[in-house]
């Protein structure tokens, strides 16, 4: 047992309690028992490296270059997307890919490099193949983004599957973004970063490391450019990162290194040049559109570990109604589940579920249920009896059904990388809607397995379909998560085709955004766990998964008035909205915290609903485009290296930075600007960019700047969609896009462009394509 050991059982007893205790401690030995009979024992291993060039076969997009020890496919697609994998390995089948096949680039041609190598040269981007195997990554131009060192591998003797290792050379200045949800980012600094989905138990802290959300996918930022890299294996793998130096020694660069350690699975990899908008918007294209919340999912969400009952939900909507607070939807936890098994209801404290959510609907607040993938092991438990009978959990390497230990105590794991069984699972989705259930929360999705000591998930040895290629957990551990959201988008589709179903994650892996978003998970209370929301927002945002908010105010303890408040205000203009807190943790309801504190989450609360219609055309743009909602505030200047260091503020959109109080005592802060003028959108003072300015951020507010010429659409006082400009500086010009939507349903609205420019001192606002703006428009900041 090592220190995070100790310190996560500690906590695991805390939560489970001294009982529950003991059975993590005989999890924990079962778990180990099962890899010890279950897992190939490693053996000799021989090293390998690629070899010298011998010969190529040009191939639609590039071709094959042969090497005496391996061979390298590289394909370079018509949307610049570059591939290349070794040793055969091809794109498909792939857990992220979105299934449409990108398409070989036709102009694309293999030639001869110098010194015995070759290179594919393409309208976006140049690929050279090195002799012995190095592979770079170039501009049109000639500026390498990237080059690949001739990869290694280490294959057992006796056959099975070959570790690998590749190492990347960047420019000294790049700064490493993404893989998955980071709390420490999000930059992410020197170290070694585990690619494999970890609850950390309990809660997390800035220094915890890895959570619930890992992915092989990296934004490098530097000044040559930017790109994004996705190496498409889902096995247990490491990343180590550092950063270049600039005339470090004798006045030399030291270029920035990023290395993959992989225990196994295709060594393959993607690569995307271009902006940050362009990168993203391929790697929706590879990877699918990210799935479109229905207009409520926008809103604000109140949830609770815990509320225990139907009074107490009805005690929290009263609370919000008598107050005048918006509210959106209530989440209801393992609590109202009959002995915390999936897919029940407690009829004694939650009686008469769907009266009770016909009745918050009508009110316009939707239910959220938790669904967790973990089936208590009991005869007679409806979806165990089902499952057994489908064949549906995960065996050992005996055929014996896994076993773990989660909320409901003794149970079995559903198949997820089974169709079959996702086809399954998805029905039961049924009964949830029947309970009157508009949205789901999937948690403890890593897989979970709650253990004294070791890891706390399934026997890295347990066995899973993988599609019907067949394997063991070490390959699919991380797409768990990603492959049950799958199933539960799919069976929702099924069952209410004519709704965007609402989902949202705690685990997942590179593709999830197909079926929905996720949130911070256990989040520690505490001004550090405030800070790390937003990295985990931001991170995941740059692998392309928009949608996603933290606990607000915590997930543990209770927080001081005033974090609770700061954090408010920061969910507030996050995509998610949420308040969440565990079963034993203090109260979030905003009335809880004293008369200034409400009167300020009011404002936020009022301000969110107010900007709901660009929330909807974020989320619109977000599945057309693959940009995030929440963005780094270098997105649009990523050469701007004091806008890529600066990591306590975001762009929402194009209109819109945000820039929250992540400090105690604190009522005025810096704010670094991108270039251009900006408004404070309360008292319309006008800052120019690019520099750092001070804004004043007294407890009633944090600072949020509207950029001058934006047309940003709102919600007016009789709730019809408005439009509110930002006067353009003089000799300026500005717009923005409006998606119109306030539905959950698949019609796709269109996109409606507007500008804006002076004209003396008049602001003049057009519908792109000539003609009046068509909605009544309010111009500020003049
Ligand atoms: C996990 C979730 C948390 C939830 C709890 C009980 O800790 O992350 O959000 O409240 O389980 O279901």
């Amino acid at each position: 047992m090592d220190g995070r050991d100790l310190v996560r059982s500690v906590k695991a007893v805390g939560l489970v309690g001294p009982a529950q205790g003991l059975r993590t401690v005989r999890a924990a030995w079962r778990r180990r028992r099962t890899d010890a009979v279950g897992l190939p024992a490693r053996g000799a291993e021989r090293a390998r490296v690629p070899g010298s060039v011998t010969g190529v076969e040009p191939g639609p997009g590039g071709g094959v270059v042969r090497f005496t020890r391996s061979e390298l496919r590289i394909t370079v697609m018509t949307t610049g997307a570059v591939f290349w994998g070794w040793d055969g390995a091809a794109p498909e089948p792939s857990y992220a890919l979105s299934g449409t096949s990108p398409e070989a680039d036709p102009r694309a041609v293999l030639e001869p490099d110098k010194d015995g190598g070759w290179r594919v040269v393409s309208e976006r981007v140049t690929v050279v193949v090195s002799r012995h195997g190095a592979v770079e990554v170039c501009t049109p131009g000639g500026v390498v983004l990237r080059k690949e060192l001739p990869p290694r591998w280490w294959e057992p003797v006796g056959g099975g599957q070959a570790r690998w290792v590749q190492r990347a050379e960047v420019a000294a200045d790049a700064r490493f973004f993404g893989l998955g949800g980071r709390a420490a980012g999000p930059r992410l600094r020197n170290g070694t970063y585990r690619l494999w989905n970890t609850d950390p138990g309990g809660a997390f802290e800035p220094g915890d490391d890895p959570l619930y959300i890992t992915m092989p996918v990296q934004m490098v930022v530097s000044d040559v450019g930017t790109h994004l890299v996705f190496h498409d294996t889902t096995w247990d793998a490491s990343v180590t990162l550092r950063e270049g130096e600039e005339g470090a020694g004798s006045g030399h660069d030291r270029a920035g290194m990023s290395e993959l350690r992989a225990e196994g699975g295709p060594l393959r990899c993607w690569v995307v040049l271009g902006t940050p908008a362009r990168v993203l918007h391929v790697w929706a294209s590879l990877t699918g559109a990210p799935a479109l919340p229905p207009a409520w999912a926008l809103g604000h969400h109140h949830a609770r570990w815990g509320f225990g009952s139907t009074q107490e939900v009805r005690r929290i909507v009263a609370g919000y109604r008598e107050r005048g607070l918006p509210l959106d939807a209530v989440h209801l936890d393992i609590d109202h589940l009959d002995a915390h098994q999936v897919f029940t209801v407690d009829r004694e404290r939650f009686p008469g579920l769907p009266g009770l959510a016909r009745e918050l609907r009508a009110d316009g607040v939707r239910l959220v249920s938790i669904v967790d993938p973990a089936v208590k092991a009991e005869p007679g438990n409806a979806v165990f009896d089902s499952g057994r009978a489908a064949d549906a959990f995960v065996r050992d390497a005996s055929g014996r059904r896994v076993r773990g230990l989660v909320w409901p105590g003794e149970s079995v794991y559903p198949d997820f990388t089974d169709p079959r069984v996702r086809a399954w699972w998805g029905d039961f989705y049924e009964e949830r809607l029947a309970q009157g259930f508009a949205g789901f929360w999937h948690d403890m999705n890593e897989p979970v397995s709650f253990a004294a000591f070791g890891d706390t998930t399934l026997p890295r040895s347990a066995r899973h379909a993988l599609e019907g290629r067949g394997g063991d957990h070490r390959e699919a551990h991380n797409v768990y998560g990603l492959t049950m959201a799958q199933a539960g988008y799919e069976g929702l589709r099924r069952l209410r085709p004519d709704e965007r179903p609402f989902l949202f994650s705690r685990s997942g892996w590179a593709g999830m955004h197909r079926y929905g978003g996720t949130w911070s998970g256990d989040v520690a209370t505490g001004w550090p766990g405030l800070r790390a929301s937003l990295s985990l927002v931001l991170g995941l945002g740059l692998c392309g998964v928009p949608y996603s908010g933290p606990d607000v105010g915590g997930f543990t303890g209770s927080p001081s008035p005033e974090l609770y408040l700061r954090w408010f205000q920061l969910g507030a203009f996050l995509p998610l909205f949420r308040t969440h807190a565990a079963l034993r943790a203090g109260r979030r309801e905003p009335w809880e915290f004293g008369a200034d504190v409400l009167e300020h989450a009011r404002v936020a609360l009022v301000e969110r609903r107010r900007l709901l219609p660009y929330f909807m055309t974020l989320a619109h743009l977000a599945r057309r485009t693959g940009a995030p909602y929440v963005r780094p505030l270098w997105w649009g200047t990523p050469e701007d290296r004091a806008l890529r260091a600066c990591e306590d503020a975001f762009l929402l959109g194009d209109a819109l930075l945000v820039a929250p109080v992540l400090e105690h005592g604190t009522d005025r802060r810096a704010v670094r600007l991108p270039r251009g003028r900006w408004y404070d959108v309360v008292t319309e003072e006008a800052y120019e960019g690019p520099g750092q300015v001070l804004v004043d951020a007294p407890l009633s507010r944090i600072p949020v700047l509207a950029r001058a010429g934006a047309v940003v659409p709102v919600r007016g006082r009789d709730g019809e969609l408005e439009l509110e400009v930002w006067a353009p500086a003089r000799g300026r010009t500005g717009g923005g896009l409006v998606v119109a939507d306030t539905d959950d349903g698949w019609d796709e609205p269109d996109i409606e462009r507007f500008t804006s420019h002076r004209e003396g001192d008049t602001v003049v606002v057009r519908r792109e394509g000539g003609g009046e703006p068509g909605y009544a428009v309010r111009v500020r900041g003049k």
